[in-house]
């Protein structure tokens, strides 16, 4: 078990008390994180990141007792979700409270909240709350904007390098795709992003299936590639997503130039120097784990292609399609 020292996690919290960037492994991805009732703290994360400073930042507590500091109307829907999935991979979007500061909910009435489930993560919030009163750390994925998530240090590390003060080491990340976001911040319960709590599992809580942005119903289906959505966790190498029944005879044909193949199928007894075959769970869970350390593994060695095996198009596997989508959506 991978454990850090508490003196790095107070040097962690020292130095968002002052304002400054600290990256921290969550269960999720890890996140770069700043004081979020600091609004300069908060601008930091945008600079750093080169992200517009419209998209608002998730703010991580350390308990379901800090939602009413940030959040006011909470539905007891909320209450039902925390109690369920806190600490865990699910942020809660609502009603900001009045003192919010705009530069974290990117000018929005609502603001998203989670408790992460890491240990480091919650020792690191625990002891920042016990020093802020407000009690929040703003943290999106410590990623340059529009790059695939960290899951470990050394992405981070590779990615922000010197932009933050300090990276927190926690090993590699349980989940490896960012938190499920649920909107309850007018009627009714909208998933705006999938990820390891499904559709089913709110739906245990809720007593009702929540309805998933971008998708006509929460039935068995997946719908296919659309052409509408933004790309946005993508690697630099293009992505082609390829049916199961397709892999062989794609990846047969070598004068297609480099190309890296991410399989839950083993790789063909003969094959070329032309491919690098990376095999994968074939389990939802253990394909999101493995999923952006395998892209960006791929990326480092300057392929030309990224080929992915299509998983089942069930909904148990929404998360990973989600992701793989816009792993290979092209403007
Ligand atoms: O697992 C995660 O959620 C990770 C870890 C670090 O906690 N964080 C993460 O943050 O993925 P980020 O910033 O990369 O993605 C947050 C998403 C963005 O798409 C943002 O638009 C949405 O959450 N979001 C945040 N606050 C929102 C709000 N008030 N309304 C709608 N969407 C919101
Ligand atoms: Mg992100």
């Amino acid at each position: 078990m991978w454990t850090v020292d508490p003196a790095i996690v107070s040097q962690a919290v020292g130095l968002l008390q002052q304002g400054e960037l600290v990256a921290f492994p969550t269960e999720t991805v890890y996140g770069l994180g700043a004081d979020a009732s600091n609004p300069e703290a908060a601008a930091k994360i945008f600079a750093a990141k080169g992200r517009p400073a419209d998209h608002p930042l998730i703010v991580h507590v350390p308990g379901a007792s800090w939602l009413e500091q940030w959040a006011r109307d909470i539905p007891q829907a909320a209450w039902d979700l925390a109690e369920a999935f806190w600490p865990g991979p699910l942020t809660l979007i609502l009603k900001k409270q009045g003192w919010v500061p705009g530069q974290v909910t990117g000018g929005q009435d609502t603001v998203g909240l989670r408790v992460p489930a890491h240990p480091t993560a919650l020792d690191l919030l625990r002891l920042f709350a016990n020093a802020n009163k407000r009690g929040g750390v703003a943290a999106p994925s410590a990623n340059r904007f529009g790059r695939i998530s960290p899951t470990t240090a050394a992405h981070v590390r590779e990615e922000l390098g010197s932009q933050v003060a300090l990276v927190v080491d926690g090993g590699d990340c349980l989940v490896g795709i960012e938190s499920t976001i649920v909107n309850l911040s007018h009627q009714g319960v909208e998933i705006l992003r999938p990820g390891h709590i499904t559709p089913t599992q709110l739906a245990e809580v809720l007593g009702e299936m929540p309805n998933v942005r971008g998708q006509p119903s929460c039935g068995q289906e997946v719908p296919r590639v659309s052409g509408s959505l933004h790309s946005h966790y993508a690697p630099d190498t293009p992505v082609r997503l390829v049916a199961s029944a397709e892999l062989m005879e794609v990846v047969s044909h070598s004068g297609a130039g480099r190309y890296g193949v991410l399989a839950y199928q083993q790789a063909p007894a003969a094959m070329g120097n032309h491919a690098v075959w990376h095999c994968i769970p074939a389990d939802p869970t253990g394909y999101a784990h493995g999923l952006y350390s395998a892209l960006r593994a791929f990326d480092h060695l300057g392929l030309d292609w990224i080929v992915v095996e299509m998983p089942p198009e069930t909904a148990a596997w929404t998360a990973v399609w989600d992701r793989l989508r816009r792993a290979a959506y092209r403007e």
